[in-house]
């Protein structure tokens, strides 16, 4: 009897446990999670015909630089994880590179004062971009279908024009000053200089034509044709510094992933140079020594662990990481285990340390809030986790003339004056200075998880240095909390960077208990509305889970 009733009570509890628990997307065969409806659709649509992951890959970044032009691009660049079914990972770096002409102190004026907004609006300010040779690699790789095939969706939703929703139209309207500085800008994302309305219709034509050529010629007409002229021109002609020789020159890089195991779960992340998979590492190798699983989730106990060895993997970050071409950063040590134990000896569970006690040196980590992830497996269980972003919402405001996209801004990921606060109030450092040819420092983190050798959750985010910590916290959601993949994203998430010496707190999302228990141990507490926006898929009981981040507007679809 004892023992019908102890079943009994298991089964109401687990019924109990997924009834309340809000329910992600499922899938059996494929499943797409990007920022955007349109790009979800034709994700979907290239898995259905046969593609894998990474045909679905291609054909969502190209689609994405039309239908969300805030972060999708092909001035831009990015990273990408992809995991084969059999479990081979590898990652592509496709991040821009600083052009022949950017040195050291190319945003300094002649008193070595930094040029206000010189690296972060107009020609100056953009990188050379590696998108298009990115997504190419990635396709002659891996890919399946026509490489036309994947681009038509995005050349016909150029031509025929997107709806704007009203979270578009009030985005690409709060940056309508700046549209109007850049005539070939203005042309575009304007309505003829004034503001969109909802649900109005927005044609790209010349970026339609950019993409027929691309999806006729690859990459050589983005680096060495049509397009490539169109850009140089149009940097002379703007004093930019991008020339045909950058182009020519550019080229995206196959890098093994940074791996390490939590709790018996392998993760594959984004290596230098993006920091994203360091410290990512380091932070769960600090805290995997304590049992999270004993703390209620987001409990301000287990909060000050995380912020502690957040604090400590973030000046890391700024002190140490930049383009390992050009720095030689000690990536072994960082995310070894026995460099966690060390830090967990620092920790003090009853008091925060103040960020200048953690590390002498200052660093400089700015970043802005746009750029997007997509999360894409199909029914062979191969696996793609991309960011990639123009790094400020639509990047330098600039759009190349003729050829109908915007560049990136993304030299602003450079120390542009090493010990200078910028506008956030941080301070730079010397491995992530400015170089010819050399890639900017990144926080974006494409994840993939293994379980047992299987295939267990892909995810990553937008959020400029939130990025890590909200990737980081929805890994843990899962492994330590058994949260779904919806739940475990849409659980409230925090950050602490080192400098400043703050924990953003998404609000709402935290008891006034345990902001004042967090006060009490000596933490800053700053407010903040949405940390990140992550784009996941889990694999559990046969079935594929996917959720799209609620604090921006994509969709997860299966099938
Ligand atoms: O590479 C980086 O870390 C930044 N350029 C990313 C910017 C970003 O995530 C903006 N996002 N929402």
């Amino acid at each position: 009897m004892n023992k019908l009733r102890a079943i009994w009570l298991l089964l109401t509890f687990t019924i109990g446990l997924y009834a309340t628990e809000f329910q992600p997307v499922y899938g059996s065969h494929g499943m797409v999670v990007t920022e955007d409806p349109y790009a979800t659709e034709v994700g979907l649509e290239i898995l259905k015909k046969g593609g894998n992951a990474i045909d679905a890959a291609v054909a969502v970044g190209f689609t994405l630089a039309v239908a969300f032009p805030t972060a999708g691009n092909i001035g831009g660049g990015g990273f990408m994880v992809i995991r084969e079914h059999d479990g081979k990972v590898k990652t592509l770096d496709y991040r821009e590179t600083a052009p022949a002409q950017a040195t050291e102190n190319c945003y300094l004026d002649a008193n070595g004062q930094v040029i206000e907004n010189a690296s972060i609006l107009g020609y100056k300010a953009a990188g050379v971009p590696g998108t298009v040779a990115g997504l190419e690699a990635a396709h002659k790789k891996y890919g399946k279908l026509p490489w036309k095939t994947l681009l038509a969706p995005a050349i016909k939703l150029a031509e025929e024009g997107i709806i704007l929703s009203r979270h578009k139209t009030k985005s690409l309207n709060s940056h309508l000053d700046d549209f109007l500085k850049f005539p070939s800008t203005k042309k575009i994302f304007t309505k003829n200089g004034a503001p969109f309305e909802p649900f109005d219709r927005l044609k790209q034509p010349e970026l339609a034509q950019t993409l027929r050529r691309i999806a006729k010629q690859g990459s050589r007409d983005f680096y060495h044709g049509e397009t490539a002229r169109l850009i140089a021109r149009d940097m002379e002609r703007n004093n930019g510094w991008i020339t045909l020789k950058d182009l020519k020159k550019y080229q995206p890089v196959w890098r093994a992933p940074v791996h390490f195991t939590y709790r018996g779960y392998d993760l594959y992340s984004m290596p230098l140079p993006s920091s994203g998979g360091i410290v990512m590492a380091e932070i769960l190798n600090t805290l995997e020594a304590f049992d999270l699983s004993a703390f209620k989730a987001n409990s301000s106990d287990a909060m000050h662990l995380w912020i502690e060895a957040e604090r400590q993997a973030y000046a890391d970050r700024a002190v140490f990481m930049g383009d390992p071409a050009f720095v030689d950063v000690p990536v072994e040590k960082l995310i070894s285990k026995s460099y966690a134990a060390f830090i967990r000896g620092q920790i003090d569970m009853f008091h925060a340390r103040k960020s200048e006690d953690v590390a002498a040196n200052e660093a400089w980590m700015k970043e802005s809030f746009e750029t997007t992830h997509f999360s894409i497996v199909d029914q062979w269980g191969n696996a793609v986790s991309n960011t990639y972003t123009l790094n400020s919402g639509y990047g330098s405001k600039a759009v190349v003339e003729g050829a109908g996209f915007l560049l990136n801004n993304e030299m602003d990921d450079f120390s542009i004056k090493p010990g200078v606060p910028n506008q956030y109030g941080l301070v730079g450092s010397y491995a992530n200075k400015v170089e010819p040819g050399k890639r900017m420092l990144s926080s974006m983190t494409p994840t993939i998880v293994s379980h047992n050798d299987s295939l267990f959750m892909v995810v990553g985010a937008p959020g400029g240095s939130r990025i890590i910590t909200a990737v980081t916290q929805v890994i843990s959601a899962v492994i330590d909390h058994r949260y779904n993949m919806r739940t475990a994203i849409e659980k409230p998430r925090f950050h602490h960077q080192w400098k400043p010496d703050v924990v953003f707190l998404e609000e709402p999302g935290f008891t006034d208990d345990t902001i004042y228990r967090l006060q009490a141990k000596g933490h800053h507490i700053r407010y903040v509305k949405g940390l990140a926006s992550v784009q996941g898929i889990l694999l559990k009981n046969g079935l594929m889970q996917g959720w799209s981040d609620p604090r921006r507007a994509g969709v997860a679809k299966g099938y």
